[in-house]
């Protein structure tokens, strides 16, 4: 003989809700969790890699190639992308020179401008020569430059998040 349960309507209201509010707290603390336990594997990438600029082959001697990358940071539920870039400039057939388009004044973004032969920041005015180096204005250094390699004819570039 089989037994029976009887189970009260105030015990079976208390289970439902029991059993629903157990499935919303684990949907609400689940993801809080993977934050606190995981920070590292949330973050949206390296902080350090190598950014590739593609063939060698297609930058020409003495004319500054602009490029752009962006980045992405992922920190629990905050996303915040920053855009960098800068120019190659191939000073001969195997010299090459990568430079950031940050000024270093107060770090708006330069331009190449072909008229002046000059990376110009339209911030105070100020000029740099095609290889980076302080024509006039305000900035106190050159152009900064990143590092870089050759690989297979293919120009990296190393990133640092800064
Ligand atoms: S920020 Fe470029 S000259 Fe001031």
């Amino acid at each position: 003989m089989g037994r029976s349960y009887k189970v009260s309507r105030r015990d079976f209201v208390k289970l439902v809700s029991g059993f629903f509010g157990t499935i919303m707290g684990a949907g609400i603390a689940l993801p809080a969790i993977g934050y606190v336990l995981d920070p590292a594997l949330k973050s949206g990438g390296a902080r350090e890699q190598w950014i590739p600029l593609g063939p060698v082959d297609q930058y020409q001697v003495g004319v500054p190639a602009p490029f752009n990358f962006t980045r992405t940071q992922v920190n629990g539920w905050e996303r915040t992308s920053s855009s960098y870039g800068g120019f190659v400039v191939r000073e001969s057939e195997t010299d090459f020179k990568v430079l950031s388009n940050i000024c270093t004044h107060l770090g708006c973004r330069v331009a190449w401008e072909e008229t002046e032969n000059a990376y110009v920041c339209p911030c105070h005015d100020a000029a740099f020569t095609v290889d980076g180096e302080v024509i006039s204005g305000p900035p106190p250094r050159p152009l900064d430059e990143y590092e870089f390699k050759i690989e297979d004819g293919n120009l990296f570039i190393f990133f640092k998040e800064g």
